[in-house]
């Protein structure tokens, strides 16, 4: 991993930095209006670091519509999505909205602030789930972030809030060093679906036959696969907290 450059706000406005801010492409009156944007959130610092780059810049994340970096407000260090220029979203408004929703039932990081162009929310500090499976096979361990990934899926159907992405959710689980699992990017996240979040991500996990359905195979043993997909009909068609259970037992026992 690249070393972290810290840059003070007041110097973004120069190359590479200004094209993150703006990316994929820079004009000097887009970077003038984000910069102000960026101080009215108390943006004092961007922190470059992370596995992912932007023109050779190290960030944590970079998607369709965003580039992750760390900030820092008022001695906090927290995580700042930049909507990118060329994002097929007006605003990352909604994204927020749907975010705040996630955070009423403990899920997601913590909704900071939001305007056009960035939205702040908790930094988490870790690593998305291939790569931490990658590392970590110990059978209590795995266990237990997969548990709670379905345990915070099941709170999101309750919710009426469907994600939308996790069924191909590789960039979208990051593990903590606490071993804890959080769902991150609510941009394509809806309340006017019938929500899916345990059988997406649990077609994710279990029965798509990706890299992280045979890493958690090889950790727990084939599972039976119908007998999952048979537990899923149930519970889509009564979600009830015991098919739930239920499906946690085929899917982990
Ligand atoms: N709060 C956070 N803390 C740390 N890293 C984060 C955080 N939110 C997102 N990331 C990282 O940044 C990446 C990109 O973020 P996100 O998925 O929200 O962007 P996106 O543009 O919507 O991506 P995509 O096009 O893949 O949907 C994530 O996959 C994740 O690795
Ligand atoms: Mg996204």
């Amino acid at each position: 991993m690249k070393t972290p450059i810290m840059v003070p706000t007041e110097n973004l406005k120069e190359e590479p930095y200004a094209s993150v801010l703006c990316y994929p492409k820079a004009s000097e009156a887009e970077v003038q209006k984000r910069l102000v944007e960026l101080r009215d959130h108390g943006v004092k610092a961007v922190e470059f670091a992370g596995k992912a780059s932007a023109f050779n810049v190290p960030v944590l994340g970079k998607g369709f519509v965003g580039i992750v970096v760390a900030v820092y407000l008022d001695g906090q260090r927290v995580a700042l999505k930049i909507r990118r220029v060329d994002a097929d979203r007006l605003g990352l408004q909604n994204e927020a909205q749907m975010l705040a929703q996630a955070n009423a039932v403990h899920v997601g990081p913590r909704l900071i602030g939001v305007s056009r162009n960035f939205l702040l929310m908790q930094l988490i500090d870790g690593t998305v789930l291939p790569d931490w499976l990658d590392a970590n096979r110990e059978k209590a361990y795995v266990r237990g972030v997969v548990k709670d990934v379905l345990e915070q899926c099941w709170r999101l159907d309750n919710a009426g809030l469907d994600h939308g992405e996790l069924s191909k959710a590789t960039k979208h689980i990051i593990v903590d060093k606490q071993l804890k699992p959080w769902i991150v990017d609510f941009e394509s996240a809806s309340v006017n679906r019938k929500p899916a979040n345990v059988s997406s991500v649990c077609q994710f996990l279990f029965t798509s036959g990706g890299a992280v359905s045979r890493a958690i195979a090889e950790v727990f043993g084939e599972r039976k696969r119908e007998e999952i997909i048979c537990q899923l009909r149930l519970y889509k068609k009564d979600r009830t907290r015991e098919n739930f259970n239920r499906i946690v037992q085929v899917c982990l026992s």
